[in-house]
C-alpha cells in the first residue's frame, strides 16, 4: 500500500506563525511537525510516500526532506496544492501515484502515540472500500463526528454544532482506488472546500466503510491550543521513553 501526507493549505489559524513559513515546517517539540506523519506511515511498513505541499515555501520540504533516507526510505514523491481548496483536492492531486491501488492517507498536522499498523493490515485484507479510525474527545465540535448504530458507522458531519457522539474522525484515512472518482464528482461546502467528510459519507453510502478505534494519545496542531498540546505530548511521551523511572 502506498501512503500520502497532505500538507497543502495556508496555515491561517496559526497566522503570524505562518507568515513567512509553512504551518507543517513549524516544531513540535524537537521536530518540524511534518516529521510525524510520515513516521506513521512507515512505521505501519509503507515506503512508497507522496508528500502534497502547497501554500508558502513549498521548496522547503524538498531541503529538509530530501530523498526520504533519514526515515529510511530510498526516495519521495511531492506534488503541489494551489490554493486551499480543501482535503479532497488535495487528495485527488495524489490519483496518478496511487495508480489505482489502495492508499494509508495521513493530515500533515495529525501527531499520534501509538501506531496504525494493525489498522492498515487489516485494511490489506478488506476486499475494498474505506477505513477510517476514530478517537474519543472532548470537544468533538472541532472536527468530524461519527454515528454508530448497532457497531456500523452510519454518518460522518463536519464540525456540527451538535455532535450525536464523541467520536471524532482523526486525520488518517484508508482508501481503495475508487477515491478518485468520488472526489471528482465532489461539490465544494459552504467554507469553499472539497471536504474529505464527504468523501467518506460516500464510503458509508455504499457501505463499504469500516473504521476502527485508534490507541493511545491522538491531536491536530492546526491552532495555537493544539500546537502547544502536541508539543506537550510529544515533550511527555519522549520523557517517558528516555527516563522509564520518571513513569
Ligand atoms: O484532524 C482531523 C480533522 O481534520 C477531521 O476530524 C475533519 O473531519 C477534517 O475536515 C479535518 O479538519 P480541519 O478543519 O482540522 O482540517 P484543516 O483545514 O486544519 O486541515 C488539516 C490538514 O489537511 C492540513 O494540516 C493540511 C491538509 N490540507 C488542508 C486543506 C484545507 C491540505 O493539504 N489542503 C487543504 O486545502
Amino acid at each position: 500500500m502506498k501512503g500520502i501526507v497532505l500538507a497543502g493549505g495556508t496555515g491561517s489559524r496559526l497566522f503570524p506563525l505562518t507568515k513567512i513559513t509553512n504551518k507543517h515546517l513549524l516544531p513540535i517539540y524537537d521536530k518540524p511537525m511534518i516529521y510525524y506523519p510520515i513516521q506513521i506511515l512507515v512505521d505501519a511498513g509503507i515506503r512508497d510516500i507522496l508528500v502534497v505541499t502547497g501554500g508558502r515555501n513549498a521548496g522547503d520540504f524538498l531541503r529538509l526532506l530530501a530523498n526520504g533516507k533519514e526515515f529510511g526510505l530510498s526516495h519521495l514523491d511531492f506534488t503541489y496544492q494551489e490554493g486551499e481548496g480543501g482535503i479532497a483536492e488535495a487528495l485527488g492531486l495524489a490519483e496518478h501515484f496511487a495508480d489505482g491501488g489502495k492508499v494509508a492517507v495521513v493530515l500533515g498536522d495529525n501527531i499520534i502515540e501509538g501506531s496504525i499498523r494493525d489498522a492498515v493490515e487489516d485494511f490489506r485484507k478488506q476486499e475494498s472500500g474505506a477505513k477510517i479510525l476514530l478517537k474519543e474527545v472532548s470537544d468533538a465540535t472541532r472536527f468530524g463526528v461519527a454515528e454508530l448504530e448497532a457497531g456500523k458507522i452510519i454518518g460522518i458531519e463536519e464540525k456540527p454544532k451538535k455532535p450525536k457522539s464523541n467520536l471524532a474522525v482523526t486525520g488518517i484515512y484508508m482508501y481503495d482506488g475508487s477515491v478518485f472518482e468520488k472526489i471528482k464528482v465532489l461539490k465544494p461546502s459552504g467554507r469553499g472546500e472539497l471536504e474529505i467528510t464527504d468523501v467518506n459519507n460516500a464510503y458509508i453510502g455504499e457501505g463499504t466503510m469500516t473504521f476502527a478505534h485508534l490507541e493511545g494519545w491522538w491531536t491536530d496542531a492546526g491552532t495555537f491550543n493544539s500546537l502547544l498540546r502536541a508539543t506537550n505530548l510529544v515533550a511527555n511521551s519522549s520523557a517517558r521513553i528516555h527516563n522509564p523511572e520518571e513513569d
